[in-house]
């Protein structure tokens, strides 16, 4: 059996026509939602995203601002930004491009972004309104992968168990919860998991979330499982520099029911998500 593909640009494209629409009739009452993408630093594959990321709201006709700081920015320079950009009314979302260079804190920075304006979901008040049900602003990738799942009909979750590989709070912990807010039974494993093997084999939703290039193998994967891969993982050019994700596409292509590539699976509606939250937040302004 051959896994049937999960086309994330096509999906992405369709939301996004509809998003254009929204951004349309909220310009035409006066209100253009605006995005500000901060980046500290040359991290080369946060350079990409960023760029991507205001590219992609031009085309949805939303209004955006990056702001490229130097990798030397202080964490009082940034914090004044994000400040000002708080109190910017043009701007609606603010995302700050992680990860930071190393002399500023990461928490400091995310929780002084208005809960209000935080499109990237990573203000503790509103990881803490997922967590209770509620949510309001919810981070992108996972909430990007339940996209794909509605998309193929999956639902209500009731009886499924899902597997998500990787705690990382931007990804791991959210996508477990809103798995669980969708009624699947949730387990959660990571680098410390004892028989790893054997708990993805009982998913019948794998996510993969680990950043470790095709980790996940063949023998690791229910017969006809869906299977949605989180990685982008770029291979040193002696194994040919390519993106590959964290499922070893080719053979559990072999075994899974439903497979998402990479590129091209998760990593468009991630942006799409973001677009989808900025609209949210100049809709809610
Ligand atoms: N770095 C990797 N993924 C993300 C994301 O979703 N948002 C932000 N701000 N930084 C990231």
């Amino acid at each position: 059996m051959t896994a049937i593909r999960i086309d994330g640009n096509a999906l992405a494209a369709k939301v996004r026509d509809r998003i254009a629409v929204e951004v349309a009739a909220l310009k035409a009452r006066g209100v253009t939602p605006g995005l500000a993408v901060v980046l500290v630093g040359e991290d080369p594959a946060s350079q990409v995203y960023v760029r991507n990321k205001v590219a992609a709201c031009a085309k949805v006709g939303m209004h955006s601002v990056m702001h490229k700081l130097p990798a030397a920015t202080t964490e009082a320079e940034l914090l004044a930004l994000i400040d000002s950009l708080n109190h910017d009314a043009a701007i609606h979302g603010i995302l700050v491009q992680l990860p930071l260079p190393k002399h500023i804190a990461e928490k400091k920075v995310l929780e002084a972004v208005a809960a209000h304006k935080d499109v990237d979901g990573f203000h503790a008040e509103n990881v803490g309104a997922l967590m209770i049900g509620e949510p309001r602003f919810v981070s992108c990738t996972p909430a990007g992968c339940m996209e794909m799942l509605r998309d193929i009909g999956m639902t209500d979750l009731r009886g499924k168990h899902a597997v998500v590989v990787g705690r990382s709070n931007i990804v791991g912990k959210p996508m477990a919860m809103l798995l669980l807010h969708a009624n699947a039974t949730v387990t959660i494993c990571h680098s410390g998991t004892k028989d790893l093997d054997a708990q993805c084999r009982q998913a019948d939703i794998l996510v993969a979330a680990v950043g470790r290039p095709r980790f996940i193998k063949a023998d690791m994967v229910k017969p006809g499982a869906v299977v949605i891969d989180v990685g982008i993982n770029r291979l040193p050019e002696s194994e040919g520099g390519k993106l590959v994700g964290d499922v070893d596409f080719d053979a559990v292509n072999e075994v899974a029911g439903y497979l998402t590539p990479v590129p091209g699976g998760v990593g468009p509606m991630t942006i799409t998500m973001l677009l989808q939250n900025t609209l949210v937040a100049a809709n809610r302004a």
